[in-house]
């Protein structure tokens, strides 16, 4: 078959207009849905009223998914492969601890020396209004620095820190952050990712982080806010609205994304993550 694909914006991303997930899947529409993931970035399929199981198994035609052994304490109780991205209260009536999920520019597991290929988000429950996603296209942030600019950063390592979210204020001391952090200690990544299928290159930063390897803080800043801000300017993003049943897909090795939290947080809202493995990259940083 040849899929039906809209755009989503100009940057990035694209919908899958006439699959059902819940029908057997041929290997040739899987790998169409395959290409479309490599060139869009980001895939949408709405509409996706699937179990647990056929979002794993969905999610596994991808590649090898990951246990979430960094992230412990967020997966769900029987499915390691799932992640929650949720602020529903714990039967215990204690807060979810997984509330403030992705809250700042990332993109996923770069805290580890095994990133992220791809990320499939399935949307459960959302409260009335907002509890938007953005997206940016890396591609596109590389593509358009200067030679100068791309010469300088070309051998630069960032070194990207776990728990590192801007809303944390509350939270620093708190039992998961300090877990998440000696679980993961701090990774550095090539500021310049080659694409391992594509090729193209792509800048691999976001706000978890601080310092380049080898730099101070305070010589790094000015170079990591000014990529940082680059990158994420609004001609390179998508937004996602969410419905409930949307299930998006993303390549965590040329995009960055951000929960926004524009919602009113007594209302609920539970998204289900399973998180596809990628390729090594980086290495541990002896004084991170
Ligand atoms: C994630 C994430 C963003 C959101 O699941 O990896 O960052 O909007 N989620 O929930
Ligand atoms: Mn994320």
């Amino acid at each position: 078959m040849t899929l039906k694909l809209r755009r989503l914006s100009n940057a990035l991303g694209a919908e899958v207009c006439d699959i059902d997930l819940t029908k057997p899947m041929s290997e040739s529409t899987f790998g169409e849905i395959y290409s479309a993931f490599l060139q869009h970035g980001i895939l949408l399929f709405r509409n996706q009223n699937i179990s647990r199981e056929q979002h794993i198994e969905f999610s596994s035609r991808f590649g090898e998914l990951d246990k979430h052994e960094s992230l412990p304490r967020d997966r769900h109780p029987d499915y390691p492969e799932l992640l929650m991205v949720t602020n529903k209260p714990n039967p215990d009536g204690t807060p979810s601890e997984s509330r403030y999920t992705g809250r700042s520019w990332h993109t996923d597991f770069s805290y580890t020396t095994n990133p992220a290929l791809g990320s499939l988000l399935r949307c459960h429950q959302l409260p009335e209004v907002g509890g938007d996603t953005l997206f940016a296209n890396m591609y596109m942030a590389y593509d358009t620095l200067s030679d100068g600019m791309k010469k300088l950063i070309a051998d630069l390592h960032g070194i990207h820190l776990s728990g590192t979210r801007k809303i944390n204020v509350a939270d620093k001391g708190n039992e998961r952050r300090t877990e998440v952090m000696k679980l993961n200690p701090p990774i550095a990544q090539p500021v310049v990712r080659v694409h391992p299928e594509t090729g193209r290159k792509a800048i691999y930063l976001g706000e978890k982080v601080k310092r380049f390897d080898g730099m101070t803080e305070e010589e790094s800043k000015p170079l990591i806010d000014y990529l940082n801000k680059h990158a994420t300017q609004p001609e390179f993003i998508y937004r996602q609205m969410w419905r409930e049943n949307d299930l998006l897909v993303w390549d965590n090795r040329c995009t960055l994304h951000q929960a926004l939290g524009d919602f009113d947080e007594t209302q609920i809202r539970h998204l289900e993550r399973t998180t596809v493995k990628g390729t090594p990259s980086g290495y541990v940083v002896a004084n991170g």
